[in-house]
């Protein structure tokens, strides 16, 4: 029999396997002892539920179930038997255990305790093994799923873009530099700058910010596609929302103007979510839980309205509020939070930057649900959006979520060749090294749109989790790159 031939006990929770003789594999979570008989709650990883092991120790030998500490791997074979005790239908009677790995409880690092989400992060490389980062990462994996299933249903296409390019997609310069050179005695042009023709790429180059540029290349000949990588920013904000490494899925469509690629944000959120909430029972459950204990520690006018659950199901449930960017800040300008100062940055001229007060203060006090804000100054956005006639905005959308602010950025793309190259001039990006990206506007150009959804804060708000840096495995943010 091979080695991993074993009983998933996901699968043990889902079937009857009564009477039959299996081998489960997995980790130690508890055990408790008395003279007759010990009880070990084993996790495998496949599922949030332990699985209890029954061992006799007239069958199981004492030294070896000694062994069988908190964190200690073991191979365990036996029959399954319906269970006597409350809290689980069936159990496993023990007939052979092997310790597969140890973990000496004086060093072994995690306990049955309850440990805080500060501490596990610095010990990332175990904390797949508790509770609470098995249901995310198991829901982290369902949303990465039901984002492929999303668009290869819909004919989209999953293209896979570069990350090392020579181009910073959305012109905010925080990128991160790839170079070979050496950088202690980099070669020197005569003006004293670095000669970059001497460079690996014989140019300058960074890691990518967003893989839009190429996608649309992508899409003004395969219409439909999707990227789904990772991208790296190099910004300083140190908040429970920014990492300097995250993944995102950028759709982008041929054929499509502003308000059929707001249809699709709100189609596309809804469907991944509801996904969640069908294949992920369990774990969203128990997350709800974590995260309602976590309310409640909070002063009561700081806490939300919703748990969890009800706060996904709201979503699906519900149409996004959908409204353009001048009447967001009439909301703003004219609330009573702005009147009594309450916002850290105040509102008061058309054309500043939304904050992320300012969108959480829409999405949480004023709508009570997700919105679409649409149609942003010029100034404060990309160059590649596609300029509206009024000559001040851009056909932008950002979606805001509660807890969260910005979840999607996207906008209609600008297709005209002429107003594309002004606005590129303008904004000082050099129209001859971008001439692929041009090029699309010179032959067969058409109206297209697209956007982009960051990866963790989606699945930041189908967990409920307080801070990104729990959501991917080994984050990536200022002073942080161990593991
Ligand atoms: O709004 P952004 O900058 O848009 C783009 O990059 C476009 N090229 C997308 C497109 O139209 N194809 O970023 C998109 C999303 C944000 O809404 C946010 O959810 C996420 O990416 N994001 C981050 N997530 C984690 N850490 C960061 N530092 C992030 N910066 C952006
Ligand atoms: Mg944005």
């Amino acid at each position: 029999m091979a080695f991993n031939k074993r009983v998933k006990i996901k699968e043990l929770l889902e079937k009857d396997y009564i009477g039959q003789e299996v081998t489960l594999m997995g980790w130690v979570r508890t055990k408790r002892s008395n003279k007759n008989v010990s009880f070990i709650a084993l996790n495998d990883g496949s599922s949030i539920t332990n699985f209890q092991i029954v061992a006799d120790p007239n069958i199981i030998n004492e030294e070896l179930l000694k062994r069988a500490t908190t964190g200690a791997c073991l191979k365990i074979k036996g029959k399954i038997v319906a269970s006597q005790g409350a809290g689980q239908q069936a159990e496993l009677n023990a007939e052979t255990i092997e310790v597969l790995g140890d973990a000496d409880p004086e060093k072994y690092p995690l306990q049955p305790k309850k440990h805080s989400l500060e501490f596990l992060r610095e010990i990332a490389h175990l904390r797949m093994r508790t509770n609470t980062f098995g249901a995310v990462f198991r829901v982290r994996h369902a949303l990465a799923f039901a984002v492929h299933k999303y668009f290869n249903d819909k004919g989209f296409f999953y293209i896979h873009t570069p990350i090392i390019t020579a181009s910073d997609a959305e012109g905010a310069g925080e990128t991160f530099k790839v170079t070979t050179l050496d950088l202690k005695k980099p070669p020197l042009n005569e003006d004293g700058s670095i000669n970059f023709k001497e460079d690996f790429f014989e140019r300058e180059t960074n890691l990518t910010v967003s893989g839009q540029l190429e996608g649309e290349l992508a899409a003004m000949g395969l219409a439909d596609i999707y990227t789904f990588g990772p991208t790296f920013r190099a910004e300083n904000s140190n908040t429970a929302r920014h990492l300097a490494e995250f993944w995102m899925i950028e759709p982008e469509m041929a054929f499509y103007d502003a308000e059929d690629n707001q249809n699709l944000a709100e189609d596309f959120l809804k469907y991944v979510i509801n996904y969640a909430l069908e294949n992920c029972k369990d774990d969203l459950e128990f997350l709800d839980k974590r995260a309602a204990e976590e309310e409640n520690a909070k002063k009561a006018d700081q806490r939300s309205e919703l748990g969890l659950l009800e706060r996904l199901r709201f979503v699906v449930e519900n149409e996004f509020q959908r409204l353009t960017y001048t009447e967001a800040i009439d909301i703003l300008k004219n609330s009573n939070h702005n009147k009594k100062k309450k916002f850290q940055y105040l509102v008061e001229n058309w054309g500043v930057d939304l904050q992320s007060e300012h969108e959480r203060y829409l999405v949480e006090k004023h709508f009570k649900k997700p919105v679409i804000l649409t149609d942003y100054p010029k100034e404060i956005k990309a160059f590649y959006m596609r300029q509206n006639d009024d000559g001040k905005t851009v056909a932008a959308m950002d979606i805001l979520f509660p807890g969260i602010g910005e979840i999607v950025g996207g906008s209609q793309r600008e297709e005209r060749l002429e107003k594309l190259t002004q606005r590129m001039e303008e904004m000082h990006i050099p129209t001859e090294e971008m001439w692929w990206y041009l090029d699309t506007r010179r032959f067969g150009s058409t109206p297209h749109a697209g956007f982009g959804l960051g990866f963790e804060r989606l699945v930041l708000f189908v967990t409920g989790m307080g801070n990104i840096r729990d959501v991917i495995a080994f984050p990536r943010t200022p002073g942080h790159a161990e593991f």
